[in-house]
C-alpha cells in the first residue's frame, strides 16, 4: 500500500505570536505540495493565529502536547477541545523533551493518545532511545515498550491512522542525523511491533516518521526509505529550508 508522506515541523518552545505568524506566512509558498500533508506543530499560543495564517492552503496545523482530561482545575494545561476548536489537527504526545524535562510516562502518553483519538485528534507519537541504550543494544527493547505501552487499547482502526514518529535521542538538536541505515531498521521495526501488536493491515497502513536533525540534504535519501513515512523536523522546520524538506523530491 501506498502510505502519503507526512511532513510535520516541531516549533517546540520558538516563536512568539507575532513571529509565528510572520514564519508561517514566509513558508506557507515554500510548503505547497500536494503529493505530502504538511503540518506545523507551533506553541499553544500560536495556535489560533497560525490557523488563520495558513488558511487557504492544505498547510494542518498542530500541537506539541495535551492534557488527557476534558476540563477542570488542571492550572496550565490545554484540553483536546481547546485544540479542536482552534483547528488543530494533529498533536505531537510523548516528545523525548516533555518525558525528559517534564517526566511524562508511557503510560501519561497513553492516555494522551486514547483523548486524542477521542476528538479525532490525529496523533503524533514519539519513541526514541538514548545514545547509551543503542550501545547497550536495547534499542528496540526500550521502543517496543513505548509503542507497546502508548498504544494500550488503541483500536486497529485508530491504530491505521496514527502517526509515529521514530527520534533517537542522541539525533536530536546535535546534528547527527542518525544514518539511513539507522533510521530504517528501526522504523521497519516499529512497523512489525505493530503487525504484531494488531496485524498486517494495521502495520501497512500506519505511518512512520523520522526525526532527529532531518535537513534538506538528509530529507532525500532518508524519505526514500521503505519504512520512513516522512519526517519531524525540529530546527530546520524554522527556516525557509523546511520548503525544500517538504518537497525532498
Ligand atoms: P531537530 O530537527 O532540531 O533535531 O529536532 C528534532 C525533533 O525533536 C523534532 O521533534
Amino acid at each position: 500500500m501506498a502510505r502519503r508522506k507526512i511532513i510535520a515541523g516541531n516549533w517546540k518552545m520558538n516563536k512568539t505570536p507575532s513571529e509565528a505568524v510572520a514564519l508561517a506566512v514566509e513558508l506557507k509558498p515554500l510548503v505547497a505540495n500536494e503529493d505530502v500533508d504538511v503540518v506545523f506543530c507551533v506553541p499553544a499560543i500560536d495556535i489560533v493565529l497560525v490557523a488563520e495564517a495558513v488558511k487557504g492552503s492544505s498547510i494542518k496545523v498542530g500541537a506539541e502536547n495535551m492534557y488527557f482530561e476534558e476540563s477542570g482545575a488542571y492550572t496550565g494545561e490545554i484540553s483536546p477541545a481547546m485544540l479542536v476548536d482552534a483547528g488543530v489537527k494533529y498533536v505531537i504526545l510523548g516528545h523525548s523533551e516533555r518525558r525528559e524535562y517534564f517526566g511524562e510516562t508511557n503510560e501519561d502518553v497513553n492516555k494522551k493518545m486514547l483523548k486524542a483519538f477521542e476528538h479525532n485528534i490525529t496523533p503524533i507519537m514519539c519513541c526514541g532511545e538514548t545514545l547509551e541504550q543503542r550501545e547497550q543494544g536495547v534499542t528496540m527493547d526500550f521502543i517496543r515498550q513505548q509503542v507497546k505501552v502508548g498504544f494500550q487499547n488503541v483500536t486497529a482502526d485508530q491504530a491505521k491512522t496514527a502517526v509515529i514518529a521514530y527520534e533517537p535521542i542522541w539525533a536530536i538538536g546535535t546534528g547527527k542525523t542518525a544514518t539511513t541505515a539507522q533510521a530504517q531498521e528501526v522504523c521497519a521495526g516499529i512497523r512489525a511491533c505493530i503487525a504484531e501488536v494488531y496485524d498486517e493491515a494495521t502495520a501497512d497502513a500506519i505511518r512512520i516518521q523520522y526525526g532527529g536533525s532531518v535537513n534538506a540534504a538528509t530529507a532525500p535519501e532518508l524519505f526514500a526509505q521503505p519504512d520512513i513515512d516522512g519526517g519531524l523536523v525540529g530546527g530546520a522546520s524554522l527556516k525557509a529550508e523546511f520548503g525544500k524538506i517538504v518537497n525532498y523530491k
